[in-house]
């Protein structure tokens, strides 16, 4: 198999569509061979340091170390439970956890926290959501998910809807769009939740048209992939609970093609009706099952 050269995973940025490639091919082959890869990593320990809140991408992480014979050793609520509290800085942690694992996988509030974790870490760094900035493990997931119904991303018409501003999934995710030709992104947001510009600057280098919209009738019929989001309330000033919603039911998923599949990063919250989630397009939860694999796939090549 083919390696991509990969120390950390801090920003979708450091994909190329060849990365993809050869990513996309190990998850496929560790999905039909899981024999194959189950002591791959034995003898490695992977640490988990969440100083937020998750279930999906934890226990994915370590459900796929687990899978490929690593042990994992973990500290969920790091903000609360960890040296922290004490006033103890980033770069300290991760010196300290330097010598407990051969790989961490970081949740933090901060903006700049997996790459600032980076600059001192001696063993791989793999974000895991920092602050409202980027996921970039979320987005390669939902890339692996787009390609199982779409077969190719050239030509893909995909709506990110709901918080664009804060939303970390959509922000990783529109930087691995741009790498292919003729894509558009309608960018479905409230006026106050709208994509930051240097991510709309970022597509705009690359080639990809985007479009925003303030109305589900404003995105075509024949749109590929609606990717939705919750709002960030935790992220957002007071009185944002004001903003409007905007809400996929059964009504407005009937606008919309056979093969415009409904993704969300989850969790979901009320942006989803759940009589959706009977909807043969609405494949979050497979898209959420995707996580083990894909994170399966990056262990493999920063470990082995
Ligand atoms: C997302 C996150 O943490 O950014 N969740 C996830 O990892 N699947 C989305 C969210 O919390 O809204």
């Amino acid at each position: 198999m083919p390696k991509i050269k990969l120390k950390n995973v801090i920003s979708t940025d450091q994909f190329s569509r060849q990365d993809l490639d050869i990513l996309f091919k190990l998850t496929d082959d560790i999905i039909a061979n899981p024999a194959k890869y189950a002591r791959s990593l034995d003898g490695k320990i992977v640490a988990t340091l969440f100083y937020e809140p998750s279930t999906r991408t934890r226990l994915s992480f370590e459900s796929a170390a687990c899978r490929l014979g690593a042990s994992v050793i973990s500290t969920e609520n790091a903000r609360e439970v960890s040296s922290a509290v004490k006033g103890e800085t980033l770069t300290d942690t991760i010196r300290v956890v330097n010598g407990y694992a051969d790989a961490i996988v970081i949740r933090h509030p901060e903006v700049d926290s997996a790459r600032v974790a980076a600059s001192v870490s001696t063993r791989p760094i793999l974000n895991a959501g920092a602050g409202s900035g980027e996921h970039p493990t979320q987005a390669l997931l939902d890339m692996y998910t787009i390609r199982q119904r779409k077969g190719d991303f050239n030509g893909l018409k995909v709506a990110i809807s709901g918080d664009l501003l804060k939303g970390r999934t959509v922000h990783s995710l529109v930087k691995l769009l741009s790498l292919y030709d003729n894509v558009t992104i309608y960018g479905l947001s409230h006026k106050l939740l709208k994509l930051p510009q240097s991510y709309v600057d970022f597509m705009k280098k690359h080639g990809t048209e985007y479009i925003s919209c303030s109305e589900f009738t404003d995105l075509p019929a024949d749109l590929d992939v609606i990717y939705h989001t919750r709002t960030q309330l935790e992220r957002l000033e007071a009185g944002a609970e004001k903003i409007k919603e905007y809400i996929i039911d059964e009504k407005v998923m009937s606008r919309f093609s056979s093969e415009t599949y409904l993704l969300h990063p989850l969790p979901r919250i009320k942006e989803i009706t759940p009589e959706v989630d009977d909807d043969p397009r609405a494949i979050y939860f497979e898209q959420a099952h995707n996580g083990v694999k894909i994170r399966m796939a990056l262990l493999v090549q920063v470990l082995q």
